[in-house]
């Protein structure tokens, strides 16, 4: 059974059970051993106790003498309700029901000490969920996983997969990385790794209405920051039929529903990011999901910011990750919209009759949270099919004949955003570096195992 299966479990009271797991912490006693197991399945060790006689005790001396914090072992016994304060069941055994399946050398056991700095668990990515931060953050990552599809299933939205090797660079920021076969010419065109599966959904949900996609995307961009990763996985809804608001509100409850989420069903773990990772964490994440988020127009952002923050910020910039993050600490989560149409992609809707001293603007926007900045980026996409042609002739963007296409059979109002899963789970579990919220980060000049 799973150490989370029986944690709790009154009507499992006296069955013998088999309990598998690693040791957190053991003490040997006179007559009794004491045994905090876990398993992974929750942050919460099971204590296992037995007790035994002098005799037994040296019979048993190889057993004793090799329990160390990560050893793993199989026990049967019995659950009983525990007499101690802090769990409401212990296992029973004796010796003999304890088998140690994998020994270990304490002395070179990277993760044999009980609290270690997260720089140096960072190190072992291998060996990262034996530590309560590693496998924090990747139940969390399922919890929220888990969240994504069960929130836009029940908006009846399709789950439909884009490709990882695509033939277009969705950005047009020159982030790709380029995929060879050796000298060969596999594919007969030039091929990147994607950076966004936003251009393909695109083209499913005209057709299917409301899709979202969820995987990998990939970009070379050379930030060395704690919230870039060369490979990272994004959240990508695509609706058709949308309003600039409603999807905005999307962004906003998606969030929400994923902290949720995370509040009910991973209460251990959360109490555990409130304890050791951030103080205060747990009310915090309240916060976001009990109240509104704050809607800033960008031409207002960049009068706040001009006003409070940087005198030299001027209409037609694009906002600093310091700025963004200036925003939520004065407003909390924040969605900025409505930004000039020159800093963003060409894709994105003009807003026909909103424009600021003679610039036009474009129907995107950011989610921006607290200590993180942009979490969620997005837009209404260009439907009409001679606007986006000439954005794309005049961003020099060509071989995407087939994403006019879609403006030319039956075009319509459409839009979508992409959530960064990891920023996502920064948010959630308080870690400041994205480093840490998944299980083998890529970047610059890093790509272990
Ligand atoms: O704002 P971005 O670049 O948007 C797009 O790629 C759109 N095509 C998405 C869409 O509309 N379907 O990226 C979206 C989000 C960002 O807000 C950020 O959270 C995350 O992806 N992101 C990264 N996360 C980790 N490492 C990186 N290098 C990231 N780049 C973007």
């Amino acid at each position: 059974m799973l150490i989370k299966e029986v944690l709790g479990a009154k009507d499992l009271i006296n069955s013998e059970i088999e309990l598998n797991g690693w040791v957190a912490t053991h003490r040997v006693q006179t007559q009794l051993l004491f045994i905090s197991l876990n398993d992974g399945s929750s942050l919460n060790n099971i204590q296992i106790v037995s007790e035994y006689t002098k005799e037994e005790k040296s019979n048993y001396s190889e057993l004793l003498d090799n329990l160390y914090k990560g050893v793993s072992l199989q026990i049967k016994g019995k659950l009983i309700e525990s007499p101690g304060k802090g769990q409401a069941v212990e296992m029973k055994t004796t010796l003999d029901n304890i088998t140690i399946l994998g020994t270990i050398d304490p002395t070179s056991f990277p993760m044999a000490k009980g609290r270690l700095p997260v720089e140096y668990i960072r190190s072992f990515p291998h060996l990262r969920t034996r530590t309560n931060l590693g496998a924090m953050v990747l139940r969390i990552r399922n919890c929220c996983s888990f969240a994504t599809h069960k929130f836009f299933n029940e908006l009846h939205f399709l789950n439909i997969q884009t490709p990882l090797l695509t033939s277009n660079d969705c950005e047009g920021a020159g982030e790709t990385f380029e995929v060879k076969n050796g000298s060969n010419d596999f594919f007969e065109n030039n091929t990147f790794l994607t950076v966004s599966g936003q251009l393909h959904a695109e083209s499913l949900a005209l057709g299917m209405g409301r899709v979202y996609t969820f995987g990998p995307t990939f970009r070379a961009e050379n930030s060395n920051t704690t919230r870039h990763l060369a490979e990272f996985w994004m959240v990508e809804p695509e609706i058709c039929f949308v309003s600039l608001p409603e999807l905005m509100m999307l962004g906003e409850n998606y969030i929400k529903y994923c902290i949720k989420e995370v509040l009910n069903t991973c209460q251990a773990d959360i109490e555990f990011v409130n304890k050791f990772i951030k103080k205060g964490h747990y009310q915090v994440l309240k916060n976001i999901v009990d109240n509104p988020f704050k809607l800033m127009d960008y031409t207002e952002a960049i009068d706040i910011l001009k006003e409070k923050k940087d005198n030299t910020i001027k209409w037609g910039d694009d906002l600093s990750t310091e700025q963004e993050k200036y925003l939520t600490e004065v407003y909390g989560p924040t969605i900025v919209y409505n930004y000039p149409k020159k800093i963003k992609s060409f894709y994105m809707k003009e807003n026909v009759s909103h424009h600021v001293n003679n610039e036009k603007t474009v129907m995107a926007f950011d989610i921006l949270v607290p200590t993180i900045g942009e979490i969620i980026g997005g837009s209404i996409r260009e439907d009409n099919y001679d606007i986006l042609k000439h954005n794309m002739e005049d961003k020099k963007i060509d071989n995407l004949d087939w994403y006019l296409d879609l403006r030319k059979y039956g075009s319509v109002p459409h839009g979508g955003f992409g959530l960064g899963f990891e920023r996502l789970i920064m948010l959630i579990t308080g870690v400041s570096n994205i480093r840490d919220t998944i299980s083998y980060p890529r970047y610059p000049k890093y790509c272990f195992a």
